[in-house]
């Protein structure tokens, strides 16, 4: 039997979600439900299922349930999905606050349902080849330098509100931090310098962040760069060799003087692949068929909750701070 999937909000990355589930013969696209019932209907006609008229109706009919609506409803919208027991895919960010992502941890690890954070960079191939050259120890880091900017704050139409958004880097860099983790582990302390430019909220960050493993890393984040490419980039830096990612496109491989440059391009991949999506999705299902554990749990996404609030303090305080004192505070 097919798993029955749900989508909750029938807008841009809920459109990702389908189109990619509706390739996977191990699921059926059951029912969407959006506040605007005329997106549910266009997306149930375009992928098939139905359209739900409230999350109440679509939940006694689904085995699983994609979350894709603004970042504020995350927490609700999961919980509600929780308490019907079934399984939750939940767009990041994971929740906008550190009591409230406490709280969803230890329901969703309470509710022994799979629970997948959709931090879909761990998925792109070229964030694939940097963490397996980490894995495997071709590539021990000993100094990185990041940076993820924004075009601009006018697409979505709420993306400039930051009380839609919980702020800046809940929206655009809660990647970034998720593969700072991903990639480095736990971070001790950072230094933050921030400014705003407009909106009336920060939106130009200095960041130092100090891992746990002494590792030191600087990251750049600011929201109004033009779409100028790329403006997602890592370099991580070993003795004497450097990993450089290009966008989600291509990351090169240097390994010394008097030896080539290897780069891996993806760049002809489609979106989906390059971006990470498939393979979240696949591995979600997977999940379900009890193949293999979620790739990103709860517990992911309430670390990046606590790095962005450790940064957000910074900020405003302007001095260092570690992330365990934040988390004590929580
Ligand atoms: N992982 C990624 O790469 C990625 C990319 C884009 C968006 N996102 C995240 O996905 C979420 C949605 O973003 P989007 O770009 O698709 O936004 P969107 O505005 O295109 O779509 C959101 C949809 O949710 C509906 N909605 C709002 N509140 C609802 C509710 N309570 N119940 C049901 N439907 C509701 C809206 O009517 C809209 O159709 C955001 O949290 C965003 O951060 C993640």
């Amino acid at each position: 039997m097919p798993h029955k999937i749900g989508i909750v909000g029938a807008g841009g990355i809920g459109g990702i979600h389908a189109a990619i589930l509706a390739k996977d013969s191990r699921v059926k696209l059951q029912s969407f439900f959006d506040v605007e019932a005329t997106r549910a209907q266009t997306m149930a006609s375009r992928f098939g299922g139905r359209a739900a008229g409230s999350l109440e109706e679509l939940l006694t009919e689904c085995d699983a349930v994609f979350v894709c609506t603004p970042n504020t409803t995350h927490v609700q919208v999961a919980k509600d999905v929780l308490e019907a027991g079934k399984h939750v895919f939940c767009e990041k960010p994971f929740a906008l606050d550190l009591e409230s992502a406490t709280w969803l941890r230890d329901r969703a690890v309470r509710s022994g349902v799979v629970y997948q954070v959709g931090h879909n960079r761990r998925f792109a191939p070229v964030y694939k080849v940097l963490k397996q050259a980490i894995d495997s120890d071709e590539l021990r880091p000993l100094s990185v330098h990041a940076k993820m900017n924004r075009g601009e704050l006018v697409n979505p139409p709420w993306v400039w509100n930051a009380s839609l958004t919980g702020g800046f880097l809940y929206e655009t860099p809660v990647h970034m931090f998720d593969l700072m983790t991903f990639f480095f582990g736990k971070v001790d302390w950072v230094e933050v310098a921030a400014r705003s430019h407009g909106h009336g909220e920060l939106d130009d960050f200095s960041i130092l962040l100090n891992f746990q493993s002494g590792l030191q890393a600087t990251m750049k984040t600011y929201a109004h760069a033009s779409w100028h490419f790329p403006f997602e980039r890592f370099e991580v830096y070993g003795m004497h060799s450097t990993y450089e990612t290009f966008e989600m496109e291509r990351i090169s491989v240097t390994n010394g003087l008097e030896t080539r440059t290897t780069t891996f391009d993806y760049a002809l991949a489609s979106m989906h692949e390059k971006w990470g999506y498939i393979e979240e999705d696949r591995l979600f299902v997977d999940a379900l068929e009890g193949k293999s554990p979620a790739p990103v749990t709860a517990d992911d996404g309430y670390n990046v909750v606590e790095l962005i609030e450790t940064c957000y303090q910074s900020a405003r305080e302007g001095t260092r701070v570690n992330a365990r004192a934040v988390a004590r505070k929580a």
